[in-house]
Order: structure tokens, then sequence, then C-alpha cells
């Protein structure tokens, strides 16, 4: 496969070969951290799914290890789906995944280390018990509906608790099992949540997350005196193929979650997701090391199966982030982890206090820009005195995909990323203000809109070209409107107002490659705007190497 691969990425994971979709059990052991992903070893489309391994001191360069689980037994004869890892009592990891047997029947079950003390964890025996949970006439379990086990918390009552997603006629669940050994599991009477009308729920992420702190909370950190905590429930709905997520309380006696506000999918437009792009079957876990919790989420393909698997391989994990409860206690903000910064170039380009008339656009030189990683923050000047010019924005402005495409607000104004010369291709990643009247109290109020525009990203009309947006929860008149977007040759990943709202987009273009691809800030608006600061690093490659055992 060492033809023409100019897609492939330097700084997001990607294993040298074949087809990737989920992240799986991260955890840190012994100071490493580990992933485990859902990986085809024999090609670059889904099947003979098998879980693939590999470890990393930093989360930036990786080591690919020989896979942790095939699919050898008659219960996971169609696949070692996924899963997680928790951390048992005295340092021991434990992985729990979904076995796919005969007519995709799924079934729960465990593997252990076969050597502790092997810090790379490289064998791993599967309990004689599995599987440990099935479905039963007795249960009214959906044996091909019942998948995706989430890292384990222990209750107040000593009891380790786990979710597995689920789905009963049209209604979505999250099964709630609980155990004193991790090996016997006994069904809950309620699930911990369940809602109406949204389909499968698969990979469910149930996790605490601290008020007023950006620190992680252990996953086992329960609602009380002593801890300022609020749970977070991660549900990727299948219909969609996309992550969605539900701040809220967990009732520790009743064993319940209960949202703030609840998963409808009438209102599902209104539910924050963790990336309004290409992200699914996410997966946080805890670094006891740095105390903090990251995130990490599979970026699928945009190109058709015919061109994927030609270049033998599909699927990257988007870079990891640290997730955090935003101040305002009504959504997580999320950031790259520090480490990828080590990447960066040590000379980066930067611009300061530059004003962008209507119509700028200003070519960024002296960094690879098919290799990249670009902060920058504008400024929207004269913001309350524009009033007239936006009158018309009054119209209902609930769709923020839709909104990215309207005028009548201020801009667009952003970045253009993976461009080609003469502009036939690129990738734009902007914002746009609008100013809303309520016209009962006649109040105005500012919504910002996060765009990241594909749809001339590659002249090859094949992929998928879909365009994404989200709102930013942010006042333009007392904020600075920032952008920091992650350039890796197919992979666009954009965080607005510093991880309030990221945005990841799979492009593919065939004239902006490698050296040919250029970065630009625009100013699309018809007023000034101030960029008050832009950085551009080149960003080095990630080593990956594969390592035989
Ligand atoms: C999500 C998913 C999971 C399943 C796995 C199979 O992408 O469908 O529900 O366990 O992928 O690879």
């Amino acid at each position: 496969f060492s033809i023409n691969q100019p897609y492939r990425t330097a700084f997001h994971f990607q294993p040298h070969h074949y087809w990737m979709n989920d992240p799986n059990g991260p955890m840190i052991y012994k100071g490493l951290y580990h992933v485990f992903y859902q990986y085809n070893p024999k090609g670059a489309t889904f099947g003979n799914i098998a879980w693939g391994h590999s470890m990393s001191r930093d989360l930036v360069n990786w080591a690919l290890l020989p896979l942790a689980l095939s699919p050898t037994k008659s219960y996971d004869i169609n696949g070692c789906w996924s899963g997680s890892a928790t951390i048992l009592h005295g340092n021991k990891p434990a992985l729990l995944y979904t076995g796919a047997g005969p007519n995709q029947n799924q079934t729960q079950n465990l593997a252990l280390p076969l050597n502790l003390s092997d810090p790379f964890l490289v064998h791993w025996v599967r309990s004689p018990l599995n599987p440990l949970i099935a479905p039963t006439s007795e249960n009214h379990i959906n044996a091909t509906s019942f998948r995706d086990p989430t890292t384990a918390w222990l209750g107040h009552d000593g009891l380790w608790r786990i979710l597995v997603g689920s789905q009963r006629r049209d209604t979505g669940l999250a099964l709630l099992f609980k155990s004193k050994d991790f090996v016997h599991w006994v069904k809950a009477k309620h699930p911990l949540y369940s809602a109406k009308h949204c389909g499968m729920w698969e990979c469910p992420d149930f996790f605490p997350v601290f008020i007023n702190s950006t620190f992680g909370a252990e996953t086992s950190t329960l609602p009380g005196k002593d801890f300022n905590v609020r749970h977070v429930l991660k549900l990727s709905l299948n219909d969609l193929i996309q992550d969605y997520y539900l701040i809220g309380s967990y009732n520790v006696t009743r064993d319940r979650f209960i949202p703030d506000m609840g998963l409808k999918d009438t209102e599902l437009s209104s539910v924050m997701r963790y990336d309004y792009g290409k992200f699914y079957a996410s997966k946080t876990f805890y670094d006891d090391a740095k105390k903090r919790r990251i995130l990490w989420g599979w970026v699928k393909e945009s190109s058709v199966q015919k061109e994927y698997s030609q270049r033998g391989w599909s699927g990257i994990q988007g870079i990891p982030r640290s997730v955090w409860l935003d101040e305002s206690g009504k959504q997580l903000v999320q950031w790259p982890i520090e480490e990828i910064e080590k990447l960066r170039s040590s000379k980066p380009f930067i611009w300061h206090s530059k004003q962008l008339q209507p119509g700028a656009l200003l070519h960024v030189p002296r960094v690879t820009a098919a290799q990249a990683d670009v902060e920058v923050s504008f400024e929207v000047q004269d913001l309350a005195e524009k009033e007239e010019e936006w009158k018309q924005s009054g119209r209902k402005m609930t769709d923020p995909q839709r909104m990215c495409g309207e005028k009548g607000g201020i801009g667009p104004f952003g970045l253009l990323v993976l461009a080609s010369k003469g502009l036939r291709e690129h990738t734009s990643v902007f914002f746009r203000v609008f100013k809303l009247k309520n016209d009962s109290d006649n109040s105005t109020k500012f919504v910002v809109v996060m765009c990241s525009d594909q749809s001339r990203s590659s002249l090859d009309r094949k992929n998928d070209l879909s365009s994404y947006g989200a709102f930013l929860d942010l006042d333009p008149l007392h904020h600075k409107l920032s952008l920091r977007t992650l350039i890796d040759h197919s992979v666009v990943e954009s965080f607005g107002g510093q991880g309030k709202a990221c945005i990841t987009a799979r492009v593919y273009p065939t004239l902006a490659i490698n050296d040919e691809a250029h970065l630009f800030v625009f100013n699309n608006a018809t007023s000034n705007l101030k960029l008050t600061t832009l950085t551009a690093w080149s960003m080095k490659k990630a080593r990956v190497k594969s390592i035989n055992i």
C-alpha cells in the first residue's frame, strides 16, 4: 500500500493498515497509556473484528502491539466488539467486551491480563465463565441489540456497576448490571436511563465531572457531601452515527440518572454533542497520572468504500481530548491533550493585531499547511452599533448547520484550510454572528455559529461533502472568537471558543495535498474585523511502530 498516500495522517492515530472503528478500553496502567480499537486484521472494510492494541507514554507516539482479542470462541466468533477497561482493586485491569456470536447474538465477556507484571499487557485471557451476561427469555434482553459495556464504577454498597447499550422496540436503553466479583452480574430492575424513539444506543459512557474544576474525576466518584460532582451520560445513536451527551444527577439510592434535559428524538438538535462533525462511538477514561478525563472518538472516512479499500486503510482516531464541565454547568469543554503540542515546530508563524477589511484573504506563509496546528482569534468590531443590518435575523434559528449558510449576520470569517493555490479546493472553518431580537421585550442577544464547510474540499465529488455547524455559547460583545484547527492531511479537527464547540471533518483534496496545500485567513463579512492573534505551527509526525513480541 505504499502507492501515493496523501491522506494518511501524521499525528492522528491510525494503525499501519486496514480497518479501524471504535476506540475500546482506554486506560493508564503503570504509567503507560493503552488504547484498543475495533480492528479488521484482514482488510480495510468492516469484518473479522478483533481488538487492536497500542501503547504509549504520551498519547502521541504509539507502539502497535499484537491483537489483544480475536474472534475464536463460539460466543465471539463473529467479532470481539466494543467494550471498556476497568482497574479493579489491587490495580488489576480488566476488559469487558461484547462477543458477537452466531446470528449476531450478543453477550458480555471478560478478559484479564495473563501477566500483571508485564506493563505492556500483551496477553489477555478470557474468563472460563464467559459469556458472563447473555440475553435469555427471562431477562427480556433483545439479543441482537445488546452491546458495548462501559467502564465499571463502584456504588456505596461496594458493588460494581456497568451499563450496556440496548434497544427494546423503539426505546433506547442504558441497561444497568451489578456485580460483587466482576464475574456474576445481575440486571437491575430499571435501566439507568432510557428514552423513546431514538433507536439503538451503542457505546454508552457514564462518568462524573467536577463542578468548577478542569480536573477529571475518577469514575467511581459519587455525588455526595464531599464531592461536588455532576454526571454525564453519553450515547451513540446508531441511526444517526452521532454521539450525544446529557448532563444530570446520578441518584445513587435509586440507581437512576436524571438529566437536566432529556433525550427526545424531536428535539435532538438541542441535545449537546461532543462534536458536530464526524466523531462516533467515543469513550472517556480517567488518567490518574495527570488527574484529567480523556475522551477518544472514532473519525470515520468520508470517502466511498471502493476508495478506502483500495487505499488499504480506513478510520482514524480523533486527537485525545481533555474534557471537563464548563463554568455554566450546561455543557462540556474539550481541548486536545497538551502532549500534542510536543509536535509543534519550534518557530511558529505569528500575526498580531491585524485589521481585516471586508473581503480580505490573507495567505499564511511558512507553515506546512497539510500538517499544522493553527490558533486564531477575532474581535468583531462595532457589534453593538450595527443593529440595523441584521434585523431580518429574527427568523427561526434553531438549526446551526443551516445558519452557516444564511446571510444576514456578520460573517463568514475564519480559516481556509487544505486550500489549493487558486482555491478550487478548500475547506472553510468559520464563524457567523447573528443578532436575535426578542420582540416581546425588545431585548437583543448575539448568537454565534461555528461552521465547517466541506462542499469545496475536493474536486472528487464522490466523497461525502456535507457541511457541519454548531452553536457556540459565547457573548461576542465581551469575548474574542477563537478557533483552533488541527489539520492533518485528510482530517480537519476544529475547536471553537477554547473548546466549547468542536467539529471534525474528513476531506480528500486532489490538488491541495502535501506541499500544494495552503492556509488562509478570510473575512467575508461586510464589516471590519480585527484578527487579534494568529499562531500557526507546522506539525511533526508522530511515531507509530509495530513491536513484535
Ligand atoms: C459502534 C459499533 C458498536 C459495536 C462495534 C462493532 O460503531 O457498532 O456498537 O460494538 O461498533 O465493531
